[in-house]
C-alpha cells in the first residue's frame, strides 16, 4: 500500500477516536505496527444515562491520547454504539460490535441491564471486557470470568457505605426509594446490610420503573412510613428531577435525604439550591487529593470544558486497565490469561487514589462520604475504608 494511503486511513480511524489529536500522533514513526485494533464502546448517549455515557467515552479517549493512540504497540480505533440504555437491544448491539464491527475488546456499560449482554458475551467467547461503570453485582459474583474487569463499583459498595455511615450517626430506621431494576434492588441490598453492620433497619424499599420520573406517588407515601431518613439510588437526568421533586414537597427537613453518590454525582448544577446538604456515599469526592486526580482533573477541563466527575474518572481507569492488559500481550487481545494476569497485578493509578482489584475483578476502595455544598461533593469522611465486593458465588473459569 502507498505511504500516503496508509496514512490517510489512519487518519479516518483516528479522528473517530481523538478528534483533533490526529496531527501529533501522525508524526510517531511506527505506523506499521500491526493492524489497527478496534475497542468496541457500548455506552449510553441518549436517554436518562447520556451525559453519564459521554464523560466515560471523553475520558477513556483522553488516557488513550495519552499513550499516543496506542494500547500495546497497536493503533487503537474506538467504536462508539449508543445502547441507549435499553436491554432489549443490548444482544444486537454487542453483536454489532463484535460482528460487523470486529472489535477485539469490549468496554461497557452504564445500566446494570444492559450491561448482562456484555458479560455473557466476554465469558462466552472470552473477549476482554472493561466495565466503566454498571454496578450489576453478578458480574464480579456469580458471573464472574477471567475475561471481564470493573473499573468501577458492585452496586451494593457505595449503598454499604451509606448505610453504614447513617447507622453510626445513630439513624435506627430508613427507606430506600429507587427505580426498580438490578442496580436499584443490589443498591438496596447494600444499604440495608450497610446499616444493619451498625444496628439499624431498612424498613421500607419504594420503588417505580426505570426510567420513569413519575415521583410523586412514592413521595406521599414517605412522611407515613415512620423512618429517620430517606436513601436513594438514582442517577443522570432522573436523580436531577427526584432532589428537585423532593425539596418541592417539602420533605428536606423532616427525612433527611441521602443516597449511594451518583444521586449529586455531575449533576448537582441543574439540581441547584434543592441539592444543598444532601449525604451521599461514593468512590470519588470533590476536594480528593493527589497529583493524578490534580492532572486528570485539568486535563478533562481542558478536552471538554466540563468538571470531571466519577463516570469519567471509571472511564479513565477503563483505559488505563486495558492498555495494562495490552501492554502484557503486545497488543494481542486473545490471549486472555495474560491480560487477566496483568490487571490483577496491577496497582491502578486512579485519580480516586491507586487501587487494586479483588479476586473477583471488582475495584478494592474507600467510600467517602460527602455533603453537596455550594455546587459541590465534599468529602467529609469515610463511609467504609478499603470496601471489597463480598464477590459470593465467584468462581474463576
Ligand atoms: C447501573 O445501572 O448499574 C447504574 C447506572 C447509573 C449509575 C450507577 C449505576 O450512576
Amino acid at each position: 500500500m502507498p505511504a500516503m494511503s496508509r496514512r490517510s486511513m489512519l487518519e479516518g480511524a483516528l479522528g473517530g477516536a481523538l478528534g483533533g489529536a490526529t496531527a501529533t500522533l501522525l508524526a510517531a514513526p511506527a505506523i506499521a505496527q500491526g493492524a489497527t485494533l478496534k475497542i468496541g464502546l457500548m455506552l449510553p448517549f441518549s436517554g436518562t444515562f447520556a451525559a453519564l455515557g459521554e464523560a466515560i467515552a471523553a475520558a477513556f479517549a483522553l488516557y488513550l491520547k495519552e499513550l499516543d493512540g496506542k494500547m500495546g504497540g497497536r493503533i487503537v480505533e474506538l467504536v462508539r454504539v449508543d445502547d441507549e440504555s435499553d436491554p432489549a437491544k443490548a444482544p444486537s448491539n454487542v453483536n454489532r460490535l463484535l460482528g460487523r464491527e470486529k472489535a477485539e475488546a469490549l468496554v461497557g456499560t452504564v445500566h446494570s441491564g444492559v450491561v448482562m449482554a456484555l458479560v455473557q458475551a466476554a465469558r462466552e467467547q472470552q473477549i476482554p471486557l472493561i466495565i466503566p461503570n454498571a454496578g450489576n453485582v453478578a458480574a464480579t459474583r456469580d458471573l464472574c470470568s477471567p475475561s471481564v474487569f470493573r473499573s468501577s463499583f458492585s452496586n451494593w459498595q457505595p449503598a454499604y457505605g451509606m448505610g453504614k455511615a447513617l447507622a453510626a450517626k445513630g439513624v435506627k430506621k430508613a427507606a430506600w426509594v429507587t427505580w426498580e431494576y438490578a442496580a436499584g434492588k443490589e443498591s438496596a441490598e447494600g444499604f440495608g446490610d450497610g446499616l444493619r453492620s451498625g444496628g439499624a433497619e431498612l424498613t421500607k424499599v419504594l420503588t417505580l420503573p426505570f426510567p420513569e420520573t413519575n415521583f410523586q406517588p412514592l413521595l406521599a407515601q414517605l412522611p407515613g412510613l415512620k423512618v429517620d431518613a430517606v436513601g436513594s439510588f438514582f442517577a443522570g437526568g432522573g436523580a436531577i428531577q427526584f432532589v428537585k421533586d423532593y425539596a418541592a414537597a417539602g420533605l428536606r427537613d423532616k427525612l433527611p435525604l441521602c443516597g449511594s453518590g451518583f444521586l449529586t454525582e455531575g449533576v448537582l448544577k441543574a439540581q441547584g439550591a434543592a441539592a444543598e446538604g444532601i449525604q451521599t456515599a461514593l468512590h470519588y469526592g470533590d476536594g480528593i487529593e493527589n497529583p493524578k486526580n490534580t492532572a486528570f482533573r485539568a486535563a478533562y477541563k481542558t478536552v471538554t470544558n466540563r468538571d470531571a466527575d466519577v463516570y469519567a474518572v471509571q472511564g479513565y481507569d477503563a483505559a488505563q486497565m486495558l492498555a495494562i492488559g495490552l501492554a502484557a500481550t503486545k497488543g494481542d487481545a486473545s490471549a486472555v490469561k495474560d491480560i487477566s494476569a496483568a490487571i490483577r497485578a496491577a496497582k491502578i493509578d486512579s485519580p480516586r487514589g491507586a487501587f487494586t482489584v479483588s479476586a473477583s475483578h471488582n475495584p478494592v476502595q474507600t467510600i467517602w462520604l460527602r455533603e453537596a455544598k455550594n455546587g459541590e461533593n465534599r468529602v467529609i469522611g469515610v463511609a467504609a475504608e478499603s470496601l471489597a465486593d463480598p464477590g459470593t458465588g465467584c468462581k474463576m473459569a
